[in-house]
């Protein structure tokens, strides 16, 4: 035809337009992402295109002066008042004329969102369950006796096809003062759940220029970790995590499960205390960003199975003994309000991913949802390293699942230095196999111990203690350098030949850092730690072996550590430590706090909830508490690396 053809950058998506079609129509048509909050009125602005001029030759076009309509009232109105950037129009007022190239600036386009996995960059698709919409609606009138609500649905029905809508009784008080204030223009925020039903979360009067937040809370059973997201573009604007307070019910999960049953009222006082210090984590992050946490409307749970029960006020009593069963394995959307989380949004949703098994949660789904082993073409074992190892194993063929209980000495509990990643822990640590002298970093400072200006820099914070990668670090090191054998003992003085090594009772240990003489702590690996290490990596490592197993195999073809702290364990000491099996050294990634980066995605984008629940059904669960092969790998993985498995790459 002869109708002018749209060219649209950088999505390069083109289209033949009648005369007169608005640029944001065509868009849509299109499939073009082109934002619009208020419907295409003139009033929102997140409509804007910079038109091209000239000639185009890579698309084979000339684009003339007259290619877009002269500026209507409602554009030169909002030129006058708010001002459009020079070259800038309204996609939703500018209307196609004659052949045009279009482009979409970047923050247009908010539909879009990158976030950072292990090797590769994601993109995200911004569609969360929570969206603003500017809505205009019919006044009432003594002829047409419907209520103030109907007529609001009808205008969303009619103006932005949503159907069924619901709203608390609360909403609907507010309902009539807002839209008298607002004279029948509101801006109304409309959360749809997992089942795409549709329910009023606040309404505002007029064109309502607030954002909506969500929150991503990665619950461990060591720590809270939780991410404030802007919901219309995904960006992060602050993190924060604190202790679960429940440790002092129990270090590790199986602990809290007994508590609960020796203690009546013993589970309702540890949903009180995770709720408790969730609302405070909220308040806390929404201070943080400068945010009003009542703008706050979503939030995504990751968990474990224990957590999961415990902050859903589920008493986990049934997954402390076989055959482990959940309460409710699917994935929930819940009133913020009946988990007491009352810091946000009164009316705020909550969105739990589903548990894989009784000992594979939640957060072992979102490990699945931010890497994707079920389209991976290679094998590829992930291991979310916490307090409860969670592991997955497989390819685009089939995905298996278990978990192995790590204890938290990977997180720095159970380690006599051990502390949680905070400025001052040891992170870092190199010894010097000649010398046995070691050097190490500490959070928050960029220099080594050995460089100068080194004390200074670390006067304010100390040095504290040893985290989680610290501690990993400091084995593999002094297995390297020979302090300890490949049974995990540490040697003494005169075997290892360092004054290093001191006896502490029946056993060594090896001063990592004394900072005795300027009043600081002593810090340093006992043998105690070291066992604590050696039970916890060979638990991970069976658990890894048993789904090998499975799968009849022998190797990966790649590794990816996630976990809290994930992202700062070296593959390398990994390895030789024995925690992963054997692999190329550069095919072992960190993917950081995937759980948590799950927890991101089904933030940002609802459709990503419909597709992990579907997987979890898929992923096959192995149970190592059961499996009698759990125990003969456990053993076998004890030594430092191991005595079963050969370590090729290692050796090379
Ligand atoms: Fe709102 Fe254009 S869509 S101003």
């Amino acid at each position: 035809t002869d109708d002018p053809l749209v060219i649209f950058t950088p999505s390069g998506k083109r289209g033949r337009f009648a005369p007169g079609t608005p640029v944001l129509t065509a868009a849509r048509q299109l499939g073009v992402d082109l934002d619009s909050v208020c419907g295409g009125r003139g009033i929102c602005s997140k409509c804007q295109i910079t038109p091209g001029y000239g000639e185009f030759p890579k698309h084979g076009v000339t684009v003339s002066e007259g290619a877009l309509s002269e500026w209507n009232e409602v554009e030169a109105r909002y030129d006058r008042i708010r001002g459009l950037k020079e070259g800038r129009r309204l996609g939703c007022q500018a209307k196609v004329c004659g052949d045009v190239v279009i482009d979409v600036p970047p923050e247009s386009q908010v539909h879009r969102q990158v976030i950072r996995k292990s090797a590769t960059v994601r993109d995200i698709t911004m569609d969360p369950a929570t969206h603003a919409y500017y809505v205009e609606v019919v006044e009432p009138d003594m002829h047409e006796p419907s209520g103030d609500f109907q007529r609001l649905c009808d205008a969303l029905r009619d103006q932005w096809q949503i159907e069924g809508l619901e709203a608390d009784a609360s909403l609907l008080g507010k309902l009539q003062p807002v839209l008298r204030k607002g004279e029948w223009k509101v801006t109304v925020a409309i959360h749809r759940d997992h089942r795409n039903k549709p329910r009023v979360i606040d309404i505002w009067p007029g064109f309502w220029e607030g954002r909506l937040y969500g929150l991503a809370i990665d619950l461990g059973s060591t720590t809270i970790a939780a991410h404030l997201c802007d919901l219309r573009n995904g960006n992060v604007l602050a993190s924060s995590g604190l202790m679960n307070p429940q440790i002092r019910f129990g270090e590790d999960l199986m602990s809290r499960v007994s508590y609960a049953m020796m203690n009546p009222g013993g589970d309702r006082e540890m949903t009180n205390a995770v709720r408790t210090a969730i609302n405070g984590l909220a308040q806390a992050i929404a201070t943080e960003a400068h945010v009003d946490p009542g703008q706050i409307v979503e939030t995504v749970f990751v968990c474990n199975p224990v957590m999961h029960h415990l902050l859903l006020g589920i008493d986990p009593v049934e997954l402390g003994q076989a055959p482990f069963a959940l309460a409710t394995s699917e994935s929930l959307s819940l009133a913020a309000r009946d988990l007491d989380l009352t810091a946000i949004h009164r009316n705020a949703r909550v969105y739990v991913l589903p548990c894989i098994a009784g000992h594979v949660g939640a957060d072992c789904a979102a490990v699945a949802l931010s890497e994707e082993p079920n389209k991976s073409e290679d094998m590829v074992l992930i291991v979310d390293v916490g307090t409860n190892a969670e592991i997955l194993l497989g390819n685009k063929d089939r995905v298996l699942a278990c978990s192995s209980p790590t204890g938290p000495a990977f997180e720095g509990a159970q380690i006599s230095a051990g502390q949680r990643a905070a400025p001052g822990a040891i992170e870092r640590v190199e010894i010097d196999p000649a010398t046995k002298e070691p050097r190490f970093r500490v959070i928050g400072c960029d220099l080594w111990s050995t460089d100068e200006g080194f004390a200074e820099a670390t006067a304010q914070t100390g040095i504290t203690g040893i985290c989680g990668s610290g501690i990993i670090e400091v084995v593999a090191e002094m297995r390297m350098a020979g302090i300890l054998d490949a049974g995990g003992l540490i040697g003494s003085a005169e075997q290892v030949g360092t004054a290093r090594c001191v006896a502490t009772g029946r056993t060594n240990a090896y001063v990592l850092h004394d900072g005795t003489a300027a009043g600081g702590p002593l810090i340093t690996v006992t043998q105690g730690d070291i066992r604590a290490i050696q039970l916890a990596k060979s638990a991970l490592y069976a658990g890894a072996r048993l789904l090998m197993d499975e799968l009849n195999i022998d190797n990966v073809d790649r590794v990816v550590l996630a976990g809290a702290f994930g992202a700062h364990i070296s593959p390398k000491h990994a390895m030789v430590l024995g925690m992963i099996p054997d692999c190329p050294l550069d095919k072992v990634t960190s993917a950081g706090n995937a759980a948590g980066t799950g927890a991101r995605i089904a933030l940002s984008n609802i459709a990503s909830r419909a597709a992990i629940e579907e997987e979890v059904g898929r992923i096959y669960k192995v149970e190592t508490a059961i499996e009698p092969r759990f125990q003969e790998h456990f053993v076998a993985a004890n030594a430092i690396p191991h005595a079963t498995a050969p370590f090729p790459e290692l050796a090379a």
